[in-house]
This record gives C-alpha cells, structure tokens and sequence, in this order.
C-alpha cells in the first residue's frame, strides 16, 4: 500500500503524496464522511473565518496585532488609564464590521446547524457576523463588540451605532460604559465551562481560521481530541495545531467550509 492510497486515510495518520490536488480531494471526502455520520458536532472560529468579509485579523501579515500593542488596548488596565484611546478604537473596528457582511464560510456553519441535531458553534470572534448568517447556538467566548457594559454596576446592553456620538460612551447610572468583550487577563465566564462541554461530548470538531495561540480558547481541540473527537483543521498556513489534528485542510475558509458541508447526504 503506497502512503497515497486512500486506505491510509485511518484516524491520525498523515498522507503524502507528489499530488497535493490528489491529497486535498481524498482528506476531504474522508472529513465530510466524519462530518456525515456525526450526529454531535462542534466548530470553534476565529478572525480568519471573517477575513474574506474584510475584517482584519489579528496575527496574519497586516493584523491588528502588528500594528496596534493590545496592552495599549484591550486590557482592563488600558481601559483604566485611556478609556477614550481604548473606545476610539473600538469605535473605528465596530464601524469597519459593520460595512462587512458574512461570506460563504459563515454560512456554511449555519447550515451546518441546521442539518445537525447537535451542533455547537463556538467563536473566538466578536464581529456578530455568524448571527447575521444565520447561525442561531454560539458560545461567545471573547463576547460581543455590539454590546456594551458598565464599569460599575454591571447592566450590559447592546448598541449598534457606528461611529458612536460620544466617547467614551456611559451607563444610565453614570459610570463609563466599557465594550462587551473579553480583554487579555480577564476570565471567559460561564461560557468557558458550556464550550468545554460541548467539545467534550462531540463527534467532530471544526477549527476554523484560529492561529491557535490564545489560550484557553487554544486548548478546546486538545479536549476534544482526548475526549475521542475528530479534528479537522481549516486554515490557509500551519498553526500549532495543525500536526495533532486528524485532518488540517490548508485553505481558506470561505472556499473549504461550502465544499465541506455542501452536497453530502445527511448535509445540507
Ligand atoms: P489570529 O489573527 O490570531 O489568527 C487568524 C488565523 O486565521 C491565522 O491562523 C490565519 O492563517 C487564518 N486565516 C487567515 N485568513 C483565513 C481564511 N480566509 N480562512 C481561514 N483562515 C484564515 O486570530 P484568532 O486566532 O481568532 O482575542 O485570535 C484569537 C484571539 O486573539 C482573538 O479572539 C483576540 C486576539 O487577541 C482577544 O482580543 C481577547
């Protein structure tokens, strides 16, 4: 049996061959068919799914983080010294979101849920682009930038205006308003042990456009993965995932999810 035999397509072994195009076909038949049988399914997002909408990413050449010091700017200590700085870039992210709209990849997650009895989408995003395509059960682990929540008493509302009048904005009470997200340092909340949970109890396990290297977001794949989940990466580049997953398919989102999910029976 040659490595390029689909025979060697078995749970966590690597196949090689000359032909890449012969390697994307026979690892993506085998993820959907994981995908098909699987009753409980979960996929966990990050920036690179909304990259083809135009939201920038994080850490990929040109992300957020090459140019912006996120100690400048989302920490609860940032916040204490500059909340202005601090909402003045919110404010300009949530008015680049909101001229974005959900690509192909998002869409694909939601008909995904709705073919699926169990089916969890988590995300690391706060762009609310998967409610918009359609996606109805998400685990917000880093929040919401659409809503808001204030410093001090606690209420959290949402707010969609873009740019906002005022900044930075205030709670009824009288205390600033903060944006509803998590900031590097701070805890995810109950959402965290629902996410666990999910990943925990799942067939199949989708990691899409996460450069896997915040935590504990990151550690949701090796959960799923000693819990005897299936794993299948999407990514255009390598992550530190990429070499534990039973499948990493190199590509972006907005091309690979359709194929994915599309035209399989049992799938939408
Ligand atoms: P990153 O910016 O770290 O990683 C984005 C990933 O998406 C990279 O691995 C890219 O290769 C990949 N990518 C780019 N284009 C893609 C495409 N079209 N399809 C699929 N993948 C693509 O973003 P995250 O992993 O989401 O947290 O970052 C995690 C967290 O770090 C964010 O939630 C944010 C950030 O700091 C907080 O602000 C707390």
């Amino acid at each position: 049996m040659s490595c390029s035999d689909p025979r060697m397509l078995s749970r966590g072994m690597f196949l090689y061959s000359n032909s890449p195009e012969y390697n994307i076909i026979r690892f993506m038949e085998q993820a959907r068919n994981w995908l098909q049988s699987a009753t409980s399914v979960v996929a966990l997002t990050g920036a690179g799914i909304s990259a083809e909408s135009g939201i920038p990413t994080f850490r990929s050449p040109g992300g957020l983080w090459k140019q912006y010091k996120p100690e400048e700017l989302a920490t609860p200590q940032a916040f204490a010294k500059d909340p202005r700085l601090v909402w003045e870039w919110y404010d300009w992210r949530r008015t680049v979101i909101a001229k974005a709209e959900p690509n192909p990849g998002h869409r694909a997650l939601a008909e995904l849920e709705r073919a699926k009895p169990n089916f969890t989408l988590i995300t690391q995003n706060v762009d609310g682009l998967h409610e918009r395509a359609g996606s109805r059960r998400i685990l917000k682990l880093h929040g919401d930038i659409w809503r808001f929540k204030c410093s001090d008493c606690g209420r959290d509302w949402p707010d969609r205006r873009t740019p906002l009048p005022k900044l930075p904005p205030h709670c009824g009470c009288g205390a600033i308003a903060r944006p509803g997200v998590v900031w590097f340092g701070e805890p995810l909340g109950e959402v965290w042990a629902e996410a666990e949970h999910a990943v925990r109890e799942s067939e199949v396990l989708l990691v899409a456009g996460t450069s896997a290297v915040v935590y504990p977001a990151a550690s949701l794949a090796p959960i799923a993965k000693s819990a005897g989940a299936r794993v299948i990466e999407i990514n255009p580049e390598e992550t530190p995932l990429s070499g534990h997953v039973d499948i990493s398919l190199r590509g972006p989102a907005g091309e690979l999810l359709p194929q994915l999910v599309g035209h399989a029976p049992g799938l939408p």
